[in-house]
């Protein structure tokens, strides 16, 4: 051992500012599939797994070959430089799992934030209007522009004013929060009568499942009644399937559960294992209208991250092929509302359409004493827990 956690925490607390704090004083040693060792020898169930990214474990083999060759080709030419195929091959997936069935194109950024700004662009260069809606506990990153859009202020707004204007925020429909799919609708018919037209809306952007908001899905109706409202007046609807997508909540994306066709999607966090790569995916006829050279950035698409996360989609397919005779393998019912923590921020996020499944199959699991039994867990579902 070098030097122990509060060691490290101390030296960290000297040099890094507090704004980029830390949940956790364990410094990570090494990390394989779903568990990591920190400094000390000690060995965790990763359920931070770096904010909803490895979900397909940490240093899976293929992402490390993957990565390996392609680093030993060339790292970096920029895409918008000098592109290469791997670039246009992760497009040409990207497009083709996206939800829905129009033709559509995909850009490369370096992370979520960025994908979230750019479609914010993109709806604005499309539609010429201004207004960008989002809602109430949403969050969408901690730039300027996403700041501004998330809908929580501590710790992500206060101090950091002023924000952009033409943003404008809804409340988001938690029956368990009395707000009700009705109420919600009626808010926005409310904010189109007092802030701003719908004429003049360029976008509304939703998560189908709040992540910083305290992980509540939204229901069907409410994301079949937003694609109505956008098609009503001409609104680009913008899922943020950032921290949903990949199979993070069962479905590769999770506006397949409700059916609904997003205009444009920001895919970050689980595309590529951990490795910085974001994109923004949609519609072809709205993604042209910015102009050549308007979208992208120095790292955008990097080699490197595309060679991830291709590896990532080979790996996640793989799974998927024989998901349900895995699931089946389990035989207890998941309630994860019963947890002995909190759950915000976990990765115990992605057992939740599991859970879901698993009750209409009748069958019991408890959570706690998954966590209590997790040697017997990892043993009896290794293939389940680990990709
Ligand atoms: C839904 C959602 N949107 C946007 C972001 C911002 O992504 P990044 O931290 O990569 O900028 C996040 C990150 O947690 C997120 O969960």
């Amino acid at each position: 051992m070098t030097q122990s956690n509060a060691q490290l925490q101390q030296r960290k607390t000297q040099v890094i500012a507090r704004g980029q704090g830390n949940v956790y004083p364990v410094y990570v040693e090494h990390a394989k599939n779903a568990e990591l060792w920190d400094v000390e020898g000690k060995r965790y169930i990763d359920f931070g797994t770096g904010i909803a990214v490895c979900n397909t474990g940490h240093s899976h083999p293929k992402v490390v070959a993957a990565v390996k060759e392609q680093v030993d080709k060339f790292s970096h030419t920029c895409v918008m430089v000098n592109p290469y195929e791997i670039a246009v091959e992760l497009a040409e997936k990207l497009v083709a799992i996206a939800p829905g069935d129009s033709a559509k194109k995909a850009i490369f950024v370096s992370t979520g934030a960025e994908a979230v700004e750019n479609c914010v662009k993109i709806a604005r260069a499309h539609t010429g209007r201004r207004g960008v809606i989002a809602f109430n506990g949403g969050f969408h990153g901690r730039t300027n522009l996403t700041m501004a859009l998330t809908g929580k202020i501590t710790p992500y707004k206060n101090l950091f004013g002023p924000f952009p204007s033409d943003i404008f925020h809804a409340p988001f429909p938690i029956e368990t929060h009395d707000i009700s799919v009705k109420a919600s609708l009626k808010a926005l018919d409310n904010l189109f009568k007092v802030d701003i037209a719908p004429t003049d809306v360029a976008a509304i952007i939703v998560e189908p499942v709040q992540g910083e908001g305290g992980f509540y899905a939204a229901p069907t109706e409410f994301l079949v009644a937003l694609r109505n409202l956008c098609d009503q007046h001409g609104i680009v609807l913008i899922a943020d399937e950032i921290q949903t997508g990949f199979g993070r909540t069962g479905k590769m994306f999770n506006f397949e559960y409700s059916g609904v066709e997003p205009d444009l999607i920001t895919m970050a966090k689980g595309i590529a294992g951990g490795f910085p790569i974001a994109a923004v995916v949609g519609k072809s006829d709205i993604m042209d209208a910015p102009l050549p050279g308007g979208l992208g950035g120095t790292y955008g698409g990097s080699p490197v991250a595309c060679a991830a996360a291709l590896a990532v989609l080979d790996i996640i397919e793989e799974a998927r092929k024989n998901f349900d005779e895995r699931l089946d393998k389990i035989n207890w019912e998941i309630y994860y509302k019963d947890l002995p923590f909190n759950p915000s921020a976990l990765s115990l996020y992605k057992w939740a359409p599991i859970a879901e499944e698993l009750k209409t199959l009748d069958r019991k699991i408890v959570l706690n004493s998954m966590i209590l039994k997790w040697d017997v867990i990892k043993q009896e579902f290794n293939d389940l827990i680990q990709f």
